[in-house]
């Protein structure tokens, strides 16, 4: 195919995620005729017309390279990006990174009240871990629980709230590279790396049959911290629909800081490339993840 085609393709799929994850939010969020009426608004308000909806990208475009229903990959999708919403929420408050926009938009504390803010992302953790029990995820209890056990360890201390730990201790502390690499692939890679796993649990996918997955998703990870990084290293924030400028007055160890941007580019370009060599073996079903994975290191928002 050419870099045209598949570009196309990407755009397709980002846009098709995009509305199916809109919808299942829709859907499974539906206002309460009672005083939890704000939580639920507040959890729409932060879920729908959201982010660029990569984890569930990752999570159906993996799945549909297995034949895996549609609608079982954008439920499970939906359960990763409420945990990442929730991340974002959280990430936004006052007590951690005191953000005013995200998505372009005021950030939920802001639109809201922290309280409300607080159990808005309290709230969607557990939707997410609902969701994938339900067995309209999938009719297999196996399956729903290796879902619930993967999602549950690569949001939990062994993923992104470990790596956001580390990630405020790397304000206060000179962390050498080794340290930052491992500070984001919990933060950041963790839970991209799970998307890729639930969409290979939805196919049964046997763990050893997993192994090249699992190198790609390893180097697309640090591949879009990095590029978040340099987002906020020299992003515009009207583009990027959050503040940017902030790692470097907060003095926070990223790749940027201790490579400088033209290397830590080189690095992702490189990662990204080592990312496409994982996925050799497959034919043009593993389209879609070839052209996320360069789109990821390219991406100004
Ligand atoms: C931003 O993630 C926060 C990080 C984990 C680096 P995304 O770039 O995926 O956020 P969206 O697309 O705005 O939701
Ligand atoms: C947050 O990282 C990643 C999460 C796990 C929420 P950042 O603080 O760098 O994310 P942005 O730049 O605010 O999106
Ligand atoms: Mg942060
Ligand atoms: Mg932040
Ligand atoms: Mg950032």
């Amino acid at each position: 195919m050419s870099v045209a085609v598949i570009e196309s393709l990407l755009a397709d799929s980002l846009a098709q995620i995009a509305a199916d994850i809109d919808a299942a939010f829709d859907a499974l969020l539906p206002v309460p005729d009672d005083a939890r009426d704000r939580l639920v608004e507040a959890m729409r308000y932060a879920t729908i017309g959201g982010g660029k909806r990569v984890r569930p990208l990752l999570l159906s475009a993996t799945a549909a390279m297995y034949g895996v229903d549609r609608n079982a990959a954008v439920r499970a999708g939906a359960a990763i990006e409420a945990i990442h919403v929730y991340s974002l929420i959280h990430d936004d408050l006052p007590c951690m990174d005191d953000d005013a926009l995200r998505h372009g938009k005021p950030t939920l504390h802001v639109a809201f009240d922290e309280a409300t803010a607080v159990l808005a992302g309290d709230a969607l953790h557990d939707f997410a871990f609902e969701v994938l029990a339900d067995p309209a995820t999938s009719a297999d209890p196996f399956v729903r629980i290796e879902l619930v056990r993967t999602l549950g360890g690569a949001s939990g201390l062994s993923g992104m709230a470990g790596g956001q730990m580390m990630d405020l201790v790397a304000e206060n502390s000179e962390f050498d590279l080794p340290t930052v690499t491992r500070l984001q692939q919990l933060k950041t890679g963790a839970l991209l790396g799970g998307a890729i796993e639930m969409g290979a649990i939805l196919g049964h996918v046997p763990l050893e049959g997993r192994t090249h997955l699992r190198g790609y998703a390893r180097d697309i990870g640090l591949a879009f911290q990095i590029a978040d990084d340099l987002i906020d290293h020299e992003g515009d924030a009207s583009v990027a629909g959050k503040a940017v400028g902030k790692d470097a007055v907060a003095g926070k160890a990223t790749f940027v800081s201790l490579l400088g941007p033209d290397r830590a580019r080189d690095q992702a370009k490189m990662l990204v490339e080592q990312a496409v060599s994982h996925l050799a073996s497959h034919g043009s079903e593993a389209d879609v993840l070839r052209a996320l994975a360069r789109y990821i290191v390219e991406r100004d928002h």
